[in-house]
C-alpha cells in the first residue's frame, strides 16, 4: 500500500461505512429509528404551516447541504425546493471527489447539482477549496514551495472560474486552526500543522483567498471552521482574521460551522463571536448547523464518524423538546444578529441524509416530518414579531 493509499484509506473507510449505512437505511421498510410496536412518542408538529425559509425571508437564506439531485428522491428533492433558499454541495466539489489526480477532474456530479438549483431557483454556496481532508496527496507530492503555490492556483483558478456567476460564494479555507489552544496560542494563529501549511507557510491562507477572487471577484470569500466560536480557537481566529485584513486579503466572511450537541452549545460565546467577526468589517454565515441528541460533539472530519453511535435508539420526547429548546436559543441569537448574518445551512437534509445519522441532528425526521425543532424555529422568528 503505498503512503497516498495510506492517508485516503481513512476517507474510503468512511465512505464504505456511509454507502452500507445508507443501503441499509434505504433497504429498511420502517424508519430504523422506530421499532416496530414501540409508541410514537413524538410530540404532534404541525406540517403544513409556515415554511422556515418564508419564516426567515426577511432575516437569513435557509440552506442544506446535499450532493444534489441524483440519489434523491423525488419526495426529497420536493422538500429542498419547499423548505431551503441555497444548497451547499456536501462532499462532490471538495478537492479529492472533484479533482482526483492533476490531470483529472470529476465535473459530472457538481455540473448536475448547478444545473438543478438553477433549474429550480436555488443559490449555491461553494465548499470547499483549501483543506487538510478530502484532499489528495498528489497536491503536496515532490513540490516545493513553488510548484505546491502553482496545483493550488491551478486546482481553484479552474473550479471557481468553470462556476463563475453561478456560485454565491465558497469557503476558501476550511479549517485551518488547531483544536484545544491554551492561554499562550490564544495570542497566535494557532495554524494547524496541515500539508498546506508544511508546503506553504501561512501564505497559504493569503493566496488561496487571492487566486479565488481573481477567478470570479464577485463571489463572497469565507474562512470556514468550527469551535471557533469559544475559548482560545475564538482566540486565535480573531489573530488570523486580522493578519489577512492587514494584509489586504480579499476576505468577505467568517462561516461558524455548527455542528453542535444539545446540551453543550456554548451560546454566550456564539453571541460575542458574531459580534467580534462583525466589528471587523466580515458578514458570519452559519454554515454547517446540526445539533445531535446525542453523541459526540465535534465538527473535524473523521472525529463525528467514530462518535457517532451505528444503535438507532429513537429519540424521546424529552430528547425532542431539549433539541428543539436549542435550536430556538440559537435561532434567536442568529435574528438578533441578522444585519451581518445573511445564510444560515443546516448540514444535510433530514435525519436519514446527514453524516450524523443515527445522532437525530436536524429539522425534518428520518421520515421526512417536521420535527418539533423544525416548528420551534418558526415559533422563534414569529414570537420575535409580536414582542
Ligand atoms: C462531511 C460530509 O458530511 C460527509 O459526508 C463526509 O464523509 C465527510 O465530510 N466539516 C466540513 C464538512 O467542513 O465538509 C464535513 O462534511 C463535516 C465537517
Amino acid at each position: 500500500m503505498t503512503l497516498q493509499h495510506k492517508r485516503q484509506l481513512p476517507f474510503l473507510l468512511t465512505s464504505m461505512g456511509a454507502t452500507l449505512l445508507a443501503v441499509a437505511t434505504a433497504m429498511a421498510a420502517e424508519p430504523a429509528s422506530r421499532p416496530a410496536g414501540a409508541p410514537n412518542s413524538a410530540p404532534a408538529v404541525d406540517q403544513h404551516g409556515l415554511t422556515i425559509k418564508d419564516a426567515y425571508k426577511n432575516h437569513f437564506l435557509i440552506g442544506m447541504a446535499g450532493d444534489l439531485s441524483g440519489r434523491y428522491s423525488d419526495e426529497e428533492l420536493g422538500l429542498v425546493k419547499e423548505h431551503f433558499d441555497i444548497v451547499t454541495p456536501e462532499n462532490c466539489m471538495k478537492p479529492a471527489p472533484i479533482h482526483p489526480s492533476q490531470d483529472a477532474w470529476r465535473f459530472e456530479r457538481p455540473d448536475a447539482l448547478v444545473e438543478w438549483c438553477a433549474d429550480n431557483n436555488l443559490a449555491i454556496f461553494g465548499h470547499t477549496l483549501v483543506w487538510h481532508a478530502q484532499t489528495n496527496d498528489w497536491f503536496f507530492r515532490d513540490g516545493d514551495k513553488a510548484a505546491v503555490t502553482q496545483r493550488m492556483k491551478d486546482h481553484i483558478g479552474t473550479l471557481v472560474g468553470r462556476y463563475k456567476g453561478k456560485i454565491q460564494g465558497w469557503d476558501v479555507v476550511n479549517e485551518a486552526i488547531n483544536d484545544g489552544g491554551n492561554a499562550e496560542t490564544a495570542q497566535t494563529e494557532n495554524l494547524r500543522n496541515s500539508p498546506w501549511l508544511r508546503a506553504m507557510g501561512p501564505e497559504f491562507l493569503t493566496l488561496a483567498f487571492k487566486f479565488a477572487h481573481e477567478a470570479d471577484p464577485d463571489a463572497k470569500l469565507y474562512y470556514n471552521d468550527y469551535g471557533i466560536e469559544a475559548g482560545p480557537k475564538h482566540a486565535s481566529s480573531m489573530v488570523l482574521l486580522k493578519r489577512l485584513l492587514k494584509d489586504g486579503v480579499p476576505i468577505h466572511g467568517v462561516g461558524i460551522q455548527g455542528h453542535w450537541s444539545t446540551g453543550r452549545i456554548p451560546y454566550v460565546a456564539l453571541d460575542k463571536a458574531i459580534s467580534d467577526y462583525a466589528s471587523l468589517g466580515l458578514e458570519v454565515s452559519i454554515t454547517e448547523l446540526d445539533v445531535t441528541i446525542r453523541g459526540a460533539s465535534g465538527g473535524q472530519f473523521g472525529r463525528g464518524f467514530r462518535g457517532r453511535g451505528f444503535n438507532v435508539t429513537p429519540p424521546s420526547s424529552e430528547d425532542l423538546k431539549a433539541q428543539a429548546d436549542a435550536y430556538a436559543r440559537l435561532f434567536s441569537i442568529f435574528i438578533k444578529h441578522k444585519d451581518v448574518i445573511p445564510r444560515v445551512t443546516f448540514w444535510g437534509l433530514s435525519d436519514r441524509r446527514t453524516w450524523r445519522f443515527g445522532q437525530h441532528p436536524l429539522i425534518l425526521d428520518s421520515n421526512n416530518q417536521r420535527k418539533p425543532a423544525y416548528a420551534a424555529i418558526v415559533d422563534a422568528v414569529q414570537q420575535r414579531r409580536m414582542d
